[in-house]
């Protein structure tokens, strides 16, 4: 039977099923008794754990355990820069940003410039570069600490990344790269290589300090491949196994399947769209879950569960009760698909407005975040 959704770290196609890909990733599902665990060290729950946003985990007991001991962890996430940032890439960092705050945590970010060059054959290492700092000033702008938080480009930071890099490729095979990424023998050695480059971050403060720190990794669950492997190879190398928290895909404004492609403009909303761009992206593409007529829709109702504006509420507005009331009018068919579109504009173009003037901001502070040898 041919697979009905492929998920890696670089093809998301058709629906995702996440109960699926708990088992076939081999990550644990986030339940009620560890985001009560969470709750004791956070006070509140963020409404992206309250809604199983980040949906699962691999050893989140583990830095919990060392956190009560007194063992602080660190957080390590990254961006591909293959063009510019869109919402998708928001949710981890949205994420990551409170955990910071919470946590009282250092952030390490990479910026794989390197791994877009060598997989995107349209894209030049001087583009890939030079989106890197652009995307760089979207993470800036969510508010992370100044001195806590650390932005690296793997080219621009690659002597440090490339000694460790090597001592991660010694201790992976080939065959070990065909079986996780489904890549073979036609692909390029660079793509082959590329997952050691991602390792380092994992474990390369560790190493910069001189004593292990428990690393904590928050992104979407594609990711989670790469850090399988890690996970086997720094253990070799006597540090900690970096944790994860995954969350799923915010799906493209033209329907409920797959993530949205940085690539292909209309699936997706950019930072630095303008207000009537939003406007107009979201009016005429996104996906609804209305009935063809008024009439219909008055009587039966939306579907919530495949509209995605509501879906994309639940990514962006924190009021649980002011949620529960759209999907509930909604699904009655008192709101109509129009009306409920309105909402998720009003609500991305406030947003926004605020996201692009500290972007702008983040411009005079970028160099302060950077990692550079
Ligand atoms: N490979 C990731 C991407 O294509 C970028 C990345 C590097 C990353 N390190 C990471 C993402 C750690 C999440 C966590 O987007």
């Amino acid at each position: 039977m041919p697979k009905e959704f492929t998920v890696t770290p670089w093809k998301v196609e058709g629906e995702v099923d996440y109960t699926k890909l708990i088992k076939e990733f081999g990550v644990q599902e986030v339940n009620e008794k560890l985001l009560e665990r969470i709750k004791k060290h956070t006070g509140e729950l963020h409404y992206m754990l309250r809604r199983k946003i980040f949906f699962s985990h691999i050893d989140l007991g583990f830095i919990l355990d060392e956190y009560e001991k007194g063992n602080k962890f660190y957080l390590y996430t990254g961006r591909g820069p293959s063009g510019n940032t869109h919402l998708g890439h928001l949710v981890p960092w949205m994420f990551t940003k409170w955990l910071q705050d919470k946590f009282d945590a250092e952030l390490w970010f990479q910026m794989t410039d390197d791994e877009k060059f060598i997989f995107n054959p349209e894209l030049e290492l001087e583009e890939t570069n030079r989106l890197a700092y652009e995307n760089a000033l979207d993470v800036i702008a969510l508010g992370f600490k100044r001195g806590k938080t650390f932005i690296f480009s793997d080219v621009d930071y690659g002597k440090t990344l490339y000694k460790q890099a090597i001592r991660v490729a010694k201790r992976l095979t080939v065959s070990t790269t065909k079986a996780a990424f489904g890549l073979t023998d036609s692909d390029s050695v660079g793509k082959h290589f590329f997952t050691t480059v991602q390792s380092v971050p994992a474990f390369l403060p560790s190493v910069l300090k001189g004593k292990n720190i428990p690393c904590l990794i928050p992104c979407a669950i594609d990711q989670s491949v790469h850090f399988r492997l890690t996970r086997d190879i720094v253990h070799k190398l006597g540090y900690y196994k970096p944790a994860g928290l995954y969350n799923v895909f915010l799906p493209a404004l033209t329907g409920p399947k797959g993530k949205m492609s940085a690539s292909i403009a209309e699936t997706a909303v950019y930072t630095t769209d303008a207000p009537e761009v939003v406007e107009k992206k979201i009016r005429k593409y996104a996906f609804s879950g209305g009935r063809d007529t008024v009439e219909e829709h008055r009587k039966h109702g939306g579907n919530p569960d495949i509209d995605v504006s509501y879906q994309w509420l639940r990514f962006f507005e924190e009021d649980d009760k002011k949620l529960e009331r759209i999907h509930d009018e909604y699904k009655s068919g008192k709101l109509l698909s129009g009306e409920l579109k309105e909402i998720l504009i009003e609500k991305l173009t406030v947003f926004l407005k605020k996201h692009q003037e500290n972007r702008e901001r983040a411009r005079k502070v970028l160099d302060s975040y950077i990692l550079k040898d």
